[in-house]
């Protein structure tokens, strides 16, 4: 880890995030914020449908407004998240939040992945789904909603540690 973290600190990336001034890291960090806003919110509208808040509206089109939205969020918080570790990414060695953190973004992209292989999601546009179906999606939605939220909530606290 120790070294990995190194590494990544004396990247070109490190390097430019050190030394191009100081509104690099504060607009970096924006673009994070951003990222993280359209990942989470557009989860978080998803998810709730998965867990059949808003039946009435159809699942296709949930999915529709808010997956491509979530992606691109995803993007700018994954990019930005790694040049903003770069500029001192040795000080966040032992911050145990970061081992928070991580593990929830993998478990968030697992399931994520889960979901798009489930033949319930495959045919949301086509067919009505049974409630065995619901209730598999819905846990998809519960387990989703755990990761971002811990995902979010322990990026905002690795500041404070
Ligand atoms: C490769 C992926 C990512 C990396 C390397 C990364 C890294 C970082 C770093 C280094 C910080 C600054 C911590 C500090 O205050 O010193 C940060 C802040 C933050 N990150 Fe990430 N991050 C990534 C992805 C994400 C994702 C996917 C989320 C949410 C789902 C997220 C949520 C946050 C939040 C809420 C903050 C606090 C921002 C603030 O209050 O200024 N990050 N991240």
């Amino acid at each position: 880890m120790l070294a990995f973290l190194s590494w990544m600190e004396s990247s070109a990336l490190g390097h430019f995030m050190r030394e191009s001034g100081p509104w690099t890291y504060a607009f970096i960090n924006l673009g994070h914020i951003l990222g993280v806003a359209a990942l989470f919110g557009s989860v978080l509208v998803l998810d709730l449908r998965l867990l059949g808040v808003g039946r009435r509206i159809p699942l296709a089109a949930v999915s529709a407004a808010t997956v491509p939205v979530s992606a691109g969020g995803l993007a700018l918080a994954l990019i930005t998240g790694s040049a903003l570790l770069a500029t001192k990414a040795t000080a966040y060695a032992d911050n145990p939040l970061l081992l928070i953190k991580f593990p929830a973004i993998a478990l968030g992209l697992l399931n994520a992945l889960v979901l798009n292989l489930l033949p319930a999601w495959k045919v949301r546009a086509t067919r009505e789904l049974s409630s065995a179906e619901h209730r598999q999606l819905a846990v998809v939605g519960a387990i989703s909603l755990v990761c971002w939220l811990t995902a979010v909530g322990a990026g905002r606290m690795i500041g404070y540690w």
